[in-house]
């Protein structure tokens, strides 16, 4: 099992799963999955419908007493009826991916993968136990190093504290999946790849505040430069 993640007490909460094939083999590697909540943004017949594998490792997890769940946005999940009230150690997301809709260089296919990234962390900064971590494995290489999830994170008060070079033989069994599309249960290269780890931060919140603040206070008003009547019958 690989240093990048995890120590069984540890509770975790992973996003985005495609055949459910990590969560399986953490949950092997520990005896027990009770400490585990695996999430996917599909239904459970979309799943098992896209990978062929996925029917049999969720049977396994449910086994191994994991917490299943399906139809999960990483974007919106702290409203999740499910999750709300919950807090983790580890919040995982292994490749995040908005689809195929256009070649990875497309400035707008960035801003979308750059989106659903952004959205993640917003949610999964406020889901986070005292000293708890938020995990994303990612590609280095070129587009995808473009995202800067770094910055994305910061945004989200979440201090990056590690990076370290992801190996797929460090978790027995788990096929990465593409996810979307006719090839969904095809895996891609992973190539150059590593898991960032990020932790809460007051101070990257106060700063990303304070150059929010700067940036607003820079830019000319826009609102509030009707003639000076309008602007009296508005505020009434
Ligand atoms: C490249 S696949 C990786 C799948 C899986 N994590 C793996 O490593 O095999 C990208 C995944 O992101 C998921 N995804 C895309 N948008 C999402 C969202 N808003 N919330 C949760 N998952 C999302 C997709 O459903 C897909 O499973």
């Amino acid at each position: 099992m690989g240093e990048t993640l995890l120590i069984n007490p540890h509770q975790l909460l992973l996003v985005g799963e495609g055949d459910f094939s990590f969560s399986l083999s953490l949950a092997l590697s520990f005896g027990s999955a009770t400490n585990i909540c695996a999430s996917s943004l599909d239904s459970y017949v979309t799943v098992i419908s896209k990978y062929k594998k996925a029917k049999s490792n969720l049977e396994t997890l449910e086994r191994l007493g994991a917490c299943i769940l399906h139809g999960v946005d990483a974007t919106k999940m702290k409203v999740h009826p499910h999750l709300r009230m919950r807090k983790f150690d580890r919040i995982i997301f292994n490749f995040p991916h908005a689809g195929f809709h256009g070649k990875e260089h497309n400035v707008l296919m960035i801003k979308m993968h750059r989106s659903l990234v952004q959205g993640f962390f917003r949610n999964a900064s406020g889901m986070l136990r005292a000293s708890g971590e938020v995990h994303v494995s990612h590609k280095t290489t070129g587009p995808f190093c473009s995202w800067n999830l770094e910055e994305l994170a910061y945004r989200n008060s979440l201090s990056l504290i590690e990076c370290v070079g992801f190996k797929i033989e460090d978790y027995p069994g788990y096929n990465n999946k593409r996810g979307d599309a006719w090839r969904c249960d095809e895996s891609f290269p992973l190539g150059e790849c590593s898991t960032f780890k990020f932790r809460f931060s007051q101070s990257s919140k106060k700063k990303s505040r304070r150059t929010r603040n700067k940036r607003n206070a820079n830019r000319r008003p826009h609102r509030f430069n009707k003639p000076r009547e309008t602007l009296a019958r508005a505020e009434i």
